[in-house]
């Protein structure tokens, strides 16, 4: 048999018909029709539910509850998490754990996202970047894997999390956490049991849409925000140019211009 038809063998058939989803009839977090309360989850956890219901109910959480993540719980979370993909299956995570109050007032201070000031605990995420393929950064991607299903595991146990990447320059959070060179900070994530309700997000965009035949396609393609990116991009390049005890002193007149995700707005 020619290989072109074992392919066709392998194609026959119709592709099992795949569930639609529903975020009103979900069982896994109350809806309202405008907002999530996952706060049963922290009452319940229920780390079984669909990976359907946990994709679609998990939305980022920037308030917590008092109560803190124990270490047992992290742990779950982090060796759950490790089975995330990695570039060569190299698995080289380091994460930091970072749940004192004055090194999250600092970071606030330093000019991180301005919420890390109610925030009791994170974690920093690192990566080693001893990698022969740094052109497609896949230290940074394989540390993102892990944050994408820490979030979900996470929520899946009631805790709601924020990936922050609002944050000093890298090599200043290098000094500041004794970071060895070998190693890259990923992502801040904040996390804590949930308080609120979270927001439903709309997708912006049709899969159909997205999704582009054998090449990309431009046509169509709107860049109306690129100045404003341009002068984002150099403002936060000087701003974290000045030495950390003046911008500590700058810090209230900063908050204003830093970028609000919490009142998103759609096309
Ligand atoms: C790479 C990355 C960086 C992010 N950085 C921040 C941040 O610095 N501050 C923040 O409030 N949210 C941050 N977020 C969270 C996004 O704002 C959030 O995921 C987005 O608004 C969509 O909301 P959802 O997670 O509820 O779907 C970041 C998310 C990603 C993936």
């Amino acid at each position: 048999m020619t290989d072109s038809e074992n392919r066709s063998d392998d194609n026959r058939g119709e592709a099992p018909a795949l569930p639609a989803f529903d975020l009103k009839n979900q069982p896994s977090v109350p809806f309202d029709g405008r907002f999530l309360s996952p706060g049963n989850l922290a009452e319940s956890p229920n780390p079984r539910m669909s990976l359907l219901d946990a994709v679609h109910t998990r939305r980022t959480s920037r308030a917590y509850a008092d109560r803190p993540v124990d270490r047992a719980t992290l742990e779950w979370l982090v060796g759950n998490a490790m089975h995330a993909p990695t570039a060569c299956n190299e698995q080289q995570w380091k994460i930091i754990q970072i749940d004192d109050a004055d090194v999250i007032e600092d970071l606030y201070e330093r000019g991180s996202a301005a919420f890390l000031q109610g925030v009791r605990q994170c974690v920093l995420v690192c990566y080693n970047r001893d990698s022969d393929n740094r052109a497609w950064a896949d230290g940074v991607q394989s540390g993102a894997a892990f944050v994408t299903l820490f979030q979900l595991l996470a929520h899946s146990i009631g805790i709601g999390s924020c990936w922050i990447c609002h944050l000093p320059n890298k090599s200043e959070l290098r000094r500041l956490f004794d970071i060895h060179r070998a190693y890259e900070p990923v992502a801040l994530v904040s996390y804590g049991y949930y308080r609120n309700k979270v927001k439903t997000h709309p997708r912006k965009h049709e899969p159909g849409r997205v999704i582009m035949e054998s090449r990309f396609r431009a046509e169509g393609l709107v860049f109306s925000g690129t100045r404003r990116v341009l002068w984002r991009t150099i403002g936060r390049y000087l701003y974290y140019k000045i030495p950390p005890f003046l911008r500590r002193r700058l810090r209230p007149y900063t908050t204003p211009f830093e970028k609000k995700f919490y009142y998103e707005t759609f096309d």
